[in-house]
């Protein structure tokens, strides 16, 4: 329960999906969170549910100034900020090369690895103050193997990982870990934005993707935001006090090997049809013996 008892912990895109399900995680365990997000009534509701406790400031993560406010605020509100979650996200632009344009590119790559680099850059004061702390970046699978998301928010994520390793060296001596997690594919909101998908039709994509998971990964639930607020959490204690650099997948194996290696059924499949090769051969082996 007490986990991250007395420390400060900023969460972006706290007010949905990973970033909501970290901040219950993190209250549950005894830090106090400061909210950056774009959306304000959730915040406001978030802010109320966990009055005290959770603290909710309007923040668009691609504004370099608002970043910087939001670390000054958790400086001056709670004397400096032990852990860092940088997490907002959005799908982004769908371009493929094909009809990638520098608009398109400049938005993602603003909203997924530059929001996450002057978000370090902006909390380290505020870490310095607090002798140290813990930063982890959402990354993504998509960042580390092509065909699970868009070619700028795939390309961002890499940068993601790769840069968590470059602050992880740049800031060790000034007790400032880094970290990275890789979420597989998790029941949120970013797969059914608002603004595109009526909430019916929301609904029915997240029930289809909690029913596909057992075809998906070797693991048979639907990941879920605890999952990764789990892996954060882990990371964000002192727990891990001496892991930095590193990235985390938490995906339930989706990478662990071709399905045949974990799905029973299809291995049964495998060794039904090497079986009935098998017989086949043998059995015009037999005809051509009695033939000769
Ligand atoms: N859900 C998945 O399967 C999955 C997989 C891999 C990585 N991720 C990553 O996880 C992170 C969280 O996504 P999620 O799945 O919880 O989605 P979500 O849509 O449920 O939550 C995203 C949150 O980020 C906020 N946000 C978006 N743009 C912002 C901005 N410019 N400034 C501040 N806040 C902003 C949204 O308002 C929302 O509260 C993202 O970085 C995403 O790329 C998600």
């Amino acid at each position: 329960m007490d986990r991250l008892k007395g420390k400060v912990a900023v969460i972006t895109g706290g007010c949905s999906g990973i970033g909501l399900g970290t901040v219950e995680r993190f209250v549950e365990e005894g830090a106090r969170v400061l909210v950056g997000d774009l959306d304000d009534a959730a915040g406001a509701a978030l802010a109320a549910r966990f009055d005290g406790e959770v603290v909710y400031r309007h923040c668009d993560v691609t504004d370099v100034t608002q970043i910087k406010a939001l670390m000054d605020e958790a400086g001056s509100r709670f004397g400096g900020v032990d852990i860092l979650f940088n997490n907002a996200g959005a799908g982004g632009a769908p371009n493929r090369f094909e009809d990638m344009t520098a608009e398109a590119w400049d938005s993602v790559h603003a909203l997924l690895v530059r929001s996450v680099a002057l978000g370090i850059t902006y909390a380290i004061p505020h870490m310095k103050a607090r002798g140290g702390g813990s930063v982890i970046n959402t990354a993504s699978i998509a960042g580390t193997q092509a065909g699970y998301g868009p070619v700028a928010y795939s390309t961002a994520k890499a940068a993601v990982i790769h840069l968590t390793r470059v602050a992880a060296a740049d800031l060790a001596r000034d007790r400032i870990r880094v970290n990275a997690i890789c979420p597989g594919l998790i029941l949120t909101n970013i797969f059914t934005p608002a603004s595109v998908v009526p909430p019916g039709m929301a609904t029915m994509i997240k029930q289809t993707m909690a029913q596909s998971a057992p075809n998906t990964q070797p693991i048979e639930k639907p990941g879920l935001p605890v999952d990764i607020a789990n892996a954060a959490l882990f990371f964000a204690s002192d727990e891990s006090a001496f892991v930095t650099g590193t990235h985390l997948m938490v995906d339930g194996g989706l990478f662990v090997g071709p399905r045949n290696s974990w799905d029973p059924e299809m291995r049964a499949e495998r060794t039904r049809l090497m079986e009935e090769r098998r017989a086949a051969f043998v059995a015009a082996q037999v005809e051509d013996a009695q033939s000769s």
